[in-house]
């Protein structure tokens, strides 16, 4: 790419062009949420891809989420920057695997983060987010079993929650499995009016101290009306962007990791940038493809949800 290539308005150009809408999660580096038409979390973004009238969607996300966007409207284009961005707990839950683990408990129904591959959704009755998983948990007759797949500490914290026995899968995010809650204590000890807000993906050590837990959506806002001057976001740090944005007058700050060596930057998520962006809407690809039947089996539970949370 010319390197005095205005990215910001070839993209608006390209966007215009060719009917397309570009969708974009908060983990997204600032540059890609600032030229997206719609921001959200995971069930935001779902609604978006099930609803828009747009003939391309650009996916700024990883490739589970455009996996849905594609799933629920084929009949659209749907482009990922790079294909390679995927997702460490989408990545713990292989179909096959699962599908023996699921086939020991045939009288459990099966209720999955959305955060997995479409051959686990084929296999889910019912997919959630973190925003609505405990609606969608509560939708289910107390005494129906349930099997929740793939991220044990969401599961772990819904089941304290709601009450409900589930079995859960052993999957867990990279990123959120690397705070550390001995620095977080210590960072609270010297921020002591600081607010700790954590992703509902963290260990329950992590959860036990927050003040509030929620999907980055529920995050962002709880920042915006709690009177609080000061947080400590316990999540992926592409989310503080929005944060500052909508409230300058706060502090943001995100909470440590274990070891100088980890990070709290989903390496997935930031595979994507402005560039391969621009560059995937000027050729219309990387595009994401389906079998047919692996995406009708894997519709199915994703409009459960969008049923019941609407
Ligand atoms: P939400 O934005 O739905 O809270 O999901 C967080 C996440 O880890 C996405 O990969
Ligand atoms: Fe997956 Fe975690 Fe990255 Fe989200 S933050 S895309 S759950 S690895």
């Amino acid at each position: 790419v010319d390197p005095a290539l205005d990215l910001f308005a070839a993209i608006e150009n390209l966007k215009k062009e060719k009917n397309a809408i570009v969708l974009a999660h908060y983990y997204q580096e600032p540059d890609i949420q600032d030229v997206a038409d719609y921001i959200g979390d995971s069930l935001g973004l779902s609604q978006q891809a099930a609803k828009t009238d747009a003939d391309i969607i650009v996916f700024a996300g990883v490739h589970f989420m455009a996996e849905t966007a594609k799933i629920l409207s084929p009949q659209k284009k749907v482009l990922l920057p790079d294909l390679k961005a995927g997702c460490s707990l989408a990545d713990s839950a292989p179909p096959e695997l699962f599908k023996k683990f699921r086939d020991k408990y045939p009288d459990h129904i099966v209720i999955s983060y959305i955060n997995c591959s479409a051959g686990i959704k084929a296999l889910s009755d019912i997919i959630c987010t973190s925003s609505n998983a405990e609606k969608i948990i509560e939708s289910v007759p107390k005494d129906q079993p349930i099997i929740f797949a793939p991220d044990r500490n969401l599961g772990a914290y819904l089941i304290k929650k709601t009450g409900r026995d589930m079995v859960l899968w052993n999957g867990a995010c990279m990123v959120h499995e690397i705070f550390s809650l001995e620095k977080i204590t210590r960072l609270k000890m010297r921020h002591p009016k600081a607010k700790v807000i954590a992703h509902p993906e963290c260990e329950p050590a992590v959860l036990a101290i927050a003040d509030f837990i929620g999907s980055t959506t529920a995050l962002l806002k709880f920042s915006t009306k709690d009177d609080a001057q000061e947080f400590i976001v316990v999540t992926e740090t592409g989310i503080l962007h929005q944060m500052q944005k909508d409230n300058p007058a706060k502090t943001f700050i995100p909470a440590p990791p274990n070891n100088a060596c980890a990070c709290n930057d989903c390496p997935h998520m930031k595979l994507n940038t402005l560039e391969k962006l621009y560059l995937c809407m000027e050729y219309e690809q990387p595009e994401i493809t389906m079998e047919e039947s692996l995406r009708i089996a894997a519709k199915k539970p994703i409009e459960r949800m969008l049923e019941i949370s609407a």
